[in-house]
């Protein structure tokens, strides 16, 4: 039993997202949300999520209020489930309001689902008067998405896989990036994707014939990756996250039935970067569940980046960001 001290009081928390560099990709198990590979991922400052949670005796269901509307049951279920694991982790029966709001497009490639329950978790959890160590808030976050066990954590992170719920939880590599880094994301649509990340990995592992050959070489990109960040080597880390992006996306495009999160503006700022790179403007791109690119640059070539793709996408559509911290409690 945890103590009820808690239990009325509210409990808010703000979560960042990550982009993965290295893709999480396929689920060992599909339950506990076990993945097939290591992944890793860098936590950014200006894209978040801020959650609220009280828990109250006089509830009959959970209250969910996401971007200010109240949800029914049927949009809250997956949140309502994560909430069931958090009852049963503090043996307690009550009901919750929830007040979730999420400063980037929702289900569009943007990672909410990291930065979402990576934030319930970590209110819910205190708001039921657990106390959990960021190793077990990054295991219950894995609950409600994969992506979410990382963004515990800020700046570099790695999601061991682990073999079951005790060994599944991200560790963080370098917390506090203290080296130019830069990441410019670039909207080409903010709508809710029609394959959602859980859906797509799944047909991906269960049709693509590449889907061995993406696991061989993840876990060589990893390997890389890692020595990037720890030598600070901006270009061998930009160079193999792209490459590492455009092998997952392979495993949407040889599926059975195939698909692609790309759209022709994704398409069209892949070109972009390539474009850039011909000037010897060193930037890269990494894509995740949507047509979304985000774009990794250095602080000497920010500008120009920026202009290029302002010009190309609007002022709107273009936002550049730095490394952001892991989770925080707003009260
Ligand atoms: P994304 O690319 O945005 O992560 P996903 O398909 O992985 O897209 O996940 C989208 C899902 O994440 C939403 O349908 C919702 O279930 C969940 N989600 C998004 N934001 C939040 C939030 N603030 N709190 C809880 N769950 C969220
Ligand atoms: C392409 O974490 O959103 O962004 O675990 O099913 O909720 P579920 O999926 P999710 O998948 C993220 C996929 C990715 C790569 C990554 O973030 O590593
Ligand atoms: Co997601």
């Amino acid at each position: 039993m945890s103590d009820n001290t808690n239990i009325n009081r509210t409990q808010k928390a703000r979560a960042h997202t990550n982009i993965a560099l290295i893709k999480y990709w396929g689920k060992a198990d599909e339950q506990l949300i076990i993945p097939e590979d290591n992944s890793l991922s860098l936590t950014l400052k200006d894209f978040y999520t801020d959650t609220e949670v009280r828990f109250d005796k006089d509830l009959t269901a959970d209250e969910i209020v996401f971007n200010n509307h109240l949800m029914n049951k049927a949009e809250s279920q997956k949140m309502i489930n994560f909430l069931n694991i958090v009852r049963q982790k503090a043996q307690q029966n009550i009901f919750a309001h929830v007040k979730t709001q999420n400063n980037i497009p929702t289900a569009a490639g943007l990672a909410s689902s990291a930065s979402g329950f990576a934030a319930l978790a970590a209110a819910s959890s205190k708001a039921i008067g657990l106390d959990l160590s960021r190793k077990d808030l990054s295991r219950l976050a894995r609950r409600g998405s994969g992506s979410a066990t990382r963004s515990i954590f800020g700046g570099f992170v790695e999601w061991e896989k682990g073999n079951n719920d005790q060994t599944s939880f991200a560790k963080p590599i370098e917390e506090n990036v203290d080296w130019d880094v830069n990441l410019v994301a670039v909207i080409t649509n903010r709508h809710e994707k029609k394959i959602s990340s859980r859906r797509g990995m799944k047909i991906s592992k269960a049709t693509s014939p590449y889907y061995q050959a993406f696991k061989q070489v993840t876990s060589r990109d990893l390997i890389t990756m890692k020595k990037a960040i720890s030598n600070h080597d901006f270009d061998l880390m930009g160079h193999t996250a792209e490459e590492n992006a455009m092998k997952m996306h392979a495993l949407t495009f040889s599926s059975d039935p195939s698909f692609t999160y790309f759209n022709g503006d994704t398409l069209k700022a892949m070109q972009l970067v390539h474009e850039l790179r011909n000037e010897g403007i060193n930037c890269y791109f990494t894509i995740d569940a949507g047509p979304n690119v985000k774009v990794l640059v250095q602080h000497d070539n920010l500008k120009k980046v920026i202009r290029k793709f302002k010009t190309a996408f609007g002022q709107s559509n273009v936002v550049a960001t730095v490394p952001g911290p892991g989770i925080e409690y707003l009260n």
